[in-house]
């Protein structure tokens, strides 16, 4: 497979990559140069080759796979660290749930994926491909040829990409990522490698420096749980979607689901079928669509849960009542880096993290610092166009603005958030202008930006969904749109 970059084209660097440049760096930390000095020096500085730099990846989901092979392209040198024993993240089901099913206890052992059993894609492959290396139908027995395939088929395609681009030889398995913190214009990446198969084995701690660390760590692992008045005094059991795998634990039983997204819609069909009665109630659930669900014997709407109590009751805001075995939060997850100490420089406030120009770079921090994925926009392709960007910013072929340009900038976005409403923590959800953001993105790398096909298919599958929300992964219509993807692809083979 090429390893060739094929779409970039300027040679500058920033403001504040100047600074540290070598002579720079040896003589005054870049830390301390990047809180105190003024940012109004000229912000770019021609430069003619590229600089190498040594920089840490964590972790080997998607993102890290696609920001690995970025950062080598661009001639930097790439370590990856994994924690777990393989490459692909989420995308490694793991019939093992947590000992804490509300995922609260702070020291329990993580189980890093929350795929269930039954878990298809929500995208169509097409669309949730790489740019340059479209997630195509393989022949083999354990492949899953459909469009929207089952999660293995995600975990092999993920596989295929590390093996295609030897991206193994850069990562370091079982090693844990535990602290990663700045001295002296560097960061310190302290891991711990487990040496051997068993949980007694031993640990080697190691710190290791680098000039970029790169954030990749996903999102979907630390469960966010829904506040219920009376909860603590309710004696059923409550769990959440993180730790939910298979149906059969709930049948015969009275269910209140709470969240109405992606986890709430898929889960609560998928119990309804063992289940006496499903209830979903959700702060986001329109007053006219709540009752009985048509089409189904044992699933209601409901208004948000107003209390629970001692009796067992779990009441709705509407005064509607049910008496439930289980309560199942399927209420998202939280941006979570137990991991990272930047003096505050970089936090996390009801779900935003921030402050990051384009969700990407820490403006103080910046370019040593820096996060894939965190935007919910379509995953694969926006962390290619991000590990692009980052990989070209560290190298000095991009320009970034100047750390106080982009604070302006995340304010303005911050305000312009606020003025139209959205709560904080939605900073990352990007509904409307996901294709702008990736667009942008691959403007600033030089690449092409998405294609027509790509994002006329990505709003055929959500109108879509929203027509029939249990059938639209084996029933569409826009088959000249994956005529067109597909012509598209060849030219990748
Ligand atoms: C239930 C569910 C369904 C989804 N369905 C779809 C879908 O249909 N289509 C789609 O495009 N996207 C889907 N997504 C989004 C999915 O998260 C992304 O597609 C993508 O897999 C995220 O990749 P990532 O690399 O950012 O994170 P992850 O895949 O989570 O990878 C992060 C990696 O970092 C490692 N790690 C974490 N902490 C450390 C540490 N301290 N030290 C070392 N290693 C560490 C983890 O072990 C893991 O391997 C889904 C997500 C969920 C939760
Ligand atoms: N392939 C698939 O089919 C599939 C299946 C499951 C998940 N996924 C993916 O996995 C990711 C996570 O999805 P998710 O559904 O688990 O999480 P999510 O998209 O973040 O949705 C969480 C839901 O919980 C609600 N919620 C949060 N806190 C609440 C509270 N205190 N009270 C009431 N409601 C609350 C949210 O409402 P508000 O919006 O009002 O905050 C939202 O509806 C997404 O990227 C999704 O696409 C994919």
């Amino acid at each position: 497979m090429s390893n060739v970059n094929s779409c970039h084209s300027q040679s500058a660097i920033t403001y504040s990559q100047f600074l540290m440049s070598d002579s720079l760096t040896k003589v005054l930390g870049i830390w301390s140069l990047a809180w105190t000095l003024p940012v109004q020096v000229s912000k770019t500085v021609m430069y003619n080759s590229r600089s190498s730099r040594n920089v840490a990846v964590i972790g080997a989901g998607a993102a890290g796979l696609v920001a690995a092979r970025e950062l080598r392209r661009e001639g930097h040198k790439v370590v990856v660290y994994e924690r777990g024993q393989k490459v692909g993240g989420t995308w490694i089901y793991d019939p093992n749930v947590e000992s804490d099913p509300l995922g609260l206890e702070p020291f329990r052992v993580i189980v890093h994926s929350s795929l269930y059993d039954s878990l298809r894609t929500n995208l169509p492959r097409e669309v949730m491909g790489f740019r340059d290396y479209p997630f195509v139908a393989k022949e083999g027995r354990d492949r899953d040829p459909r469009r929207f395939p089952g999660h293995w088929e995600v975990l092999l395609f993920l596989e295929d990409f590390a093996r295609d681009f030897e991206i193994m030889e850069l990562v370091r398995f079982e090693t844990e990522v535990l602290h990663v913190g700045m001295e002296e214009g560097k960061w310190i990446v302290r891991s711990r490698k487990r040496a051997g198969a068993d949980r007694d084995d031993l640990l080697i701690d190691s710190d290791e420096v680098y000039d970029g660390v790169v954030v990749c760590n996903g999102h979907y692992t630390e469960p966010f749980i829904a506040e219920i008045p009376g909860i603590d005094s309710w004696p059923g059991k409550q769990m959440h979607s993180h730790n939910y795998r298979v149906p059969d634990p709930f049948r015969d039983q009275v269910v209140v689901l709470i969240g109405s997204s992606s986890s709430g819609a898929d889960i609560s069909r998928d119990i309804a079928r063992v289940a006496k009665e499903v209830h979903i109630s959700g702060r986001s659930i329109a007053n006219e669509t709540i009752g009985k669900q048509p089409g189904y014997e044992n699933i209601w709407l409901h208004s948000m849960i107003k209390s629970a109590h001692g009796d067992g009751t779990v009441v709705f805001q509407d005064g509607s009542s049910v008496l439930p075995d289980v309560v199942l939060h399927c209420t998202g997850y939280k941006y979570h880096f137990p991991f990272l100490d930047t003096h505050d420089i970089v936090t996390v406030d009801d779900n935003r993290v921030g402050p990051l120009y384009k969700h990407v770079f820490p403006p103080l921090l910046a370019p040593w610092l820096s996060f894939i994925g965190l935007p919910r926009v379509l995953p694969f392709p926006m962390f290619e166009f991000q590990s692009k960007w980052v990989a070209g910013v560290l190298s000095g072929r991009i320009v970034l603005p100047s750390p106080q340009e982009m604070m302006e900038d995340v304010e303005n976005f911050y305000s312009k958030l606020e003025a139209a409403g959205w709560p904080k923590r939605y900073t990352h959800k990007m509904a409307d202008y996901r294709f702008e953001y990736n667009d942008w993105l691959a403007t600033e790398c030089g690449c092409s930006v998405s294609e027509e096909w790509r994002k006329q298919m990505f709003d055929a599958t959500r109108r879509n969904k929203q027509a029939r929300p249990e059938t639209y992964r084996d029933v569409w219509k826009d088959q000249n749109l994956f005529s067109q993807a597909n012509e598209d692809f060849l030219q990748y083979k």
